[in-house]
């Protein structure tokens, strides 16, 4: 497989929109969807690190992996423990699957050609993957740099808030409304219909820029790459 740098691969990430019209009117503060599943994206959709949880803890990466128990209320994320508790956590508890800095060939062919497409400095790009059993994600929380969210297998919902809804303290769902909390607490209440739905199938390529609230539901057994490509990835 080519490891040639191109953007061939980021323009499928994109489609249909062209490299230059996602420069000039989308990055790096709107949101955008391309479910187009062009043809470069196969090599990710098949990569035999992807297609199960067993595979997927014994990926190449060079960070580590965290299990969060989103189906149980206060149990702490844990942080690399070995792969075969990772897969029971999965299957017994429902648990979500974090593998960071994935190594692999074809993904690294994905990080220098994301890059290059967004004149990034050689490096910036890096990939995480996360596997989850159907349910509720992680709740709502803004990221500080900019993601591209690639579904691989299974379905995810997203529900993103609109991009100029402050950072604030935090965000609470209370039946169908949303309470924000600003940074002097006070608080403010607004209807979840002012956010955007994505549903994301094999293929959909969603770009989260910083800063805009968001959390996902599971529909099917899930796996997503998410490519962080801005500054303030963090480094652990
Ligand atoms: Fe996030």
């Amino acid at each position: 497989m080519s490891t040639q740098v191109t953007v061939n691969r980021f323009n499928a990430m994109v489609a249909p929109t062209a490299l230059d019209v996602f420069l000039s009117d989308v990055w790096p503060y709107q949101t955008h969807f391309s479910q187009a599943v062009e043809s470069p994206l196969a090599e990710l959709m098949t990569l035999s690190g992807l297609q199960s949880v067993e595979s997927l803890v014994d990926i190449p990466r060079r960070a580590k992996c965290r299990v969060h128990y989103t189906h149980e209320k206060g149990r702490a994320p844990e942080t690399n423990i070995a792969p075969e508790e990772m897969i029971r956590a999965f299957k017994a508890s429902q648990a979500t699957i974090y593998v960071q800095q994935l190594q692999d060939t074809t993904i690294r062919a994905w990080c220098q050609d994301v890059d290059a497409a967004l004149n990034l400095v050689p490096g910036t790009a890096r990939v995480n993957a996360f596997t989850s059993p159907p349910g509720r994600g992680l709740g709502w929380h803004w990221d500080d740099h900019e993601i591209f969210i690639i579904q691989v297998r299974g379905t995810k919902r997203w529900y993103l808030a609109p991009e100029d809804w402050p950072r604030g303290k935090g965000l609470t769902a209370d039946g169908d409304d949303l309470i924000l909390t600003h940074e002097n607490g006070e608080q403010e209440r607004r209807h979840i219909q002012e956010c955007r739905i994505f549903d994301l199938t094999p293929g959909s390529v969603l770009f989260v820029p910083s800063d805009v609230w968001h959390t996902t539901a599971t529909k099917e057994e899930s796996l997503h790459l998410v490519v962080n490509v801005g500054r303030n990835v963090p480094m652990n």
